[in-house]
């Protein structure tokens, strides 16, 4: 006994506890589990399509053909969930696509619904990669120049998640930060006989500069300005709470924080306060950054990826949607 006593007390050593792996593994306080995985995937038309996306190794936009063999590998991995984004062959200044009855994510949730009933389908509710100036909402020319109008897209989105729910959604991800959509989406789901339809809200949502890969993926980059005008502001921490709470108030059944790993604070207070089922929603950029610091050497893949999902659930993430969810779910097999 090299350490001094602490008056009478025996030197602490919370040392002992750290000794083998299966003593750490018994102490653990929080766990990862493959049930929680969701696998973000897109979907354009088209046979034999696999384009990757350069700043994302390891996904890329698949034809339907092609998606039913990624989602494949992810059902044998034991990933649950998959939420599926939808590039169109046309976009609009109405975002026709988007709420098509055949547009691209309602053929492919019915493709993967017919092969595997049990996997759980999610869709992204959202207008951007569907309109020709790639914003979340319909855009109004004004004297001080365009606005992004919040009540008439609420309409859209609406109609977007009832067509995906009759395509056979198990639940629907709004994820514009329009101002009443969650209310506007439950109202019409129930109208339309879809009260069981589960809304996940991206109820806290940042204008953040990790989404920047993923606009390439969903060719939804805005074609002008930027998305400050509804995404949140990064400083915010006290109106995310004010925003998961109309969210919820609004009929949101789980709630969502993105991205995930710059807003750990928030996931945290947002499942402390609220209690609901709380996902957190690793970005393209923070799967882009992993990717090319291991692609130099730099970092350890499979521990870097699964210390930073575990860091999502410490902070009380629920839910983890990641770009890595297969590989995930392949290592914590492994383990
Ligand atoms: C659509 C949408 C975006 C993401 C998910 N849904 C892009 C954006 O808001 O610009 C980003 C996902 C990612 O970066 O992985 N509104």
């Amino acid at each position: 006994m090299n350490l001094p006593a602490l008056g009478s007390f025996p030197v602490r050593r919370p040392r002992r506890l750290r000794q083998s792996p299966a003593l750490r593994r018994l102490v653990g306080e929080t766990q990862l589990n493959i049930a929680q995985l969701v696998l973000p995937l897109f979907v354009r038309s088209g046979r034999k399509l696999r384009h990757p996306i350069a700043a994302m190794p390891g996904v890329f936009q698949l034809s339907p053909d092609e998606l039913l063999r990624e989602v494949a590998v992810a059902v044998a991995a034991g990933v649950p969930a998959v939420l599926l984004f939808g590039i169109p062959e046309r976009k609009d200044a109405k975002a026709s696509g988007a709420y098509a009855r055949d547009g691209i994510v309602q053929q492919a949730v019915r493709l993967l619904k017919k092969e595997w009933p049990d996997l759980l389908v999610i869709t992204d509710v959202c207008l951007c990669e569907y309109m020709s100036h790639g914003h979340c909402g319909v855009v109004q020319q004004q004297k001080s120049g365009p606005r992004i109008l919040n009540d008439p897209t609420l309409k859209l989105l609406a109609r977007t998640a009832v067509s995906h729910a009759e395509a056979g959604a198990d639940l629907v991800a709004p994820s514009d930060m329009m101002d009443g959509r969650v209310a506007a989406i439950r109202a019409k789901l129930d109208q339309q006989g879809f009260v069981d339809t589960p809304i996940l809200a991206y109820a806290a949502k940042y204008a953040s500069a990790f989404y920047g890969p993923f606009r390439e993926a969903a060719e939804s980059a805005p074609g002008f300005g930027d998305r400050r005008s509804y995404q949140m502001d990064a400083a915010n921490a006290n109106e995310a709470l004010r925003e998961v709470a109309l969210d919820i108030e609004e009929g949101a059944d789980l709630v969502m924080v993105k991205p995930a790993l710059a807003y750990l604070d928030i996931i945290h207070r947002v499942k402390t306060t609220f209690g609901l089922p709380t996902a957190a929603y690793a970005v393209s950029g923070e799967y882009s950054m992993i990717k090319a610091a291991v692609a130099q050497g730099w970092l350890e893949e499979r521990a870097a990826v699964l210390e930073t999902l575990l860091a999502m659930r410490r902070a009380g993430a629920d839910i983890l949607i990641t770009y890595d969810a297969v590989n995930a779910a392949k290592w914590l097999r492994e383990k």
